[in-house]
């Protein structure tokens, strides 16, 4: 059933790259996902990669046993990761386009162009009781290919619309987010969003209709950092009061 809000999904990738930068055991991306969880988040949302940078396989196994509310699990079309998918379970598995070299998801899965080799994947999930999700650009084709692939949800990259840079490229990309998220309700889609959103630009988006769930992450993970550091430095100093040189 659809809920009154837009449910957020909130993305913790980047408590692991911070994790993984010193090769240490924190921060817990566990403990991200329940003071996410008890802060009001709807879901938490890990993306495994293939060069696992961020999140590892026991984060994965982690969460699935430790939070209450809905698991997301991104990941390539990769048979390794289909495999810890199945065997993890979580509730749903969003299938993007993964390269290498890239910084972040830089675009959307070509559901059309990867029909064949994207249908025994969904279709493997769909057995397991797992929701599929196809992370697809605001482009009609790829609304109606994953449709056609019996996924029952698409998550709308938000990207070119969170980096268009004047007044004029923003109500561009929002047109397409608009027919898209129309498209794919018509279609009987769930329609979630995500990549790129941060406070300044959430709101702006609030015009495309029928969005069930936003998944953000780095800029949420970035804020933490600001409205955390002053807490962390006082209680260090506090470690230290009392300790005269
Ligand atoms: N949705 C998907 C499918 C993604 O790949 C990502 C990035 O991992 C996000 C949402 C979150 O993007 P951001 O970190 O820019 O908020």
């Amino acid at each position: 059933m659809k809920s009154e809000t837009i449910r957020l999904g909130v993305n913790i990738d980047h408590v692991a790259t911070l994790r993984q930068a010193r090769g240490v055991a924190y921060p817990d991306p566990i403990e991200a996902a329940l003071l996410a969880e008890s802060a009001g988040a709807h879901g938490i949302t890990v993306h495994l990669r293939e060069d696992r940078r961020h999140i590892q396989d026991v984060d994965v196994y982690g969460l699935r046993r430790s939070i209450q509310t809905a698991l997301n699990l991104e990941m390539a079309n990769a048979p390794e990761i289909l495999t810890i998918a199945l065997d993890v379970r979580p509730d749903e598995v969003c299938l993007v386009p993964e390269k290498r070299q890239e910084i972040t998801t830089e675009g959307g899965l070509d559901a059309a162009g990867e029909s064949e080799a994207l249908a025994p994947t969904v279709l493997a999930l769909k057995d397991a009781g797992i929701a599929v999700s196809l992370f697809i650009d605001p482009d009609m084709r790829q609304v109606e290919a994953a449709s056609a692939l019996g996924a029952p949800c698409i998550e709308l990259h938000t990207g070119a619309y969170a980096e268009a840079s004047d007044a004029l490229g923003r109500e561009r990309e929002l047109k397409r987010l608009i027919d898209s998220a129309e498209r794919a309700y018509t279609l009987g889609l769930q329609v979630n969003a995500g990549h790129g959103l941060n406070l300044d630009n959430v709101e702006g988006l609030f015009v495309v209709p029928h969005l069930d769930t936003l998944n953000i992450g780095h800029s949420i993970v970035a804020h933490a950092v600001s409205v955390g550091l002053a807490g962390a430095v006082k209680a260090m100093l506090e470690k230290m009061a009392g300790y005269p040189t």
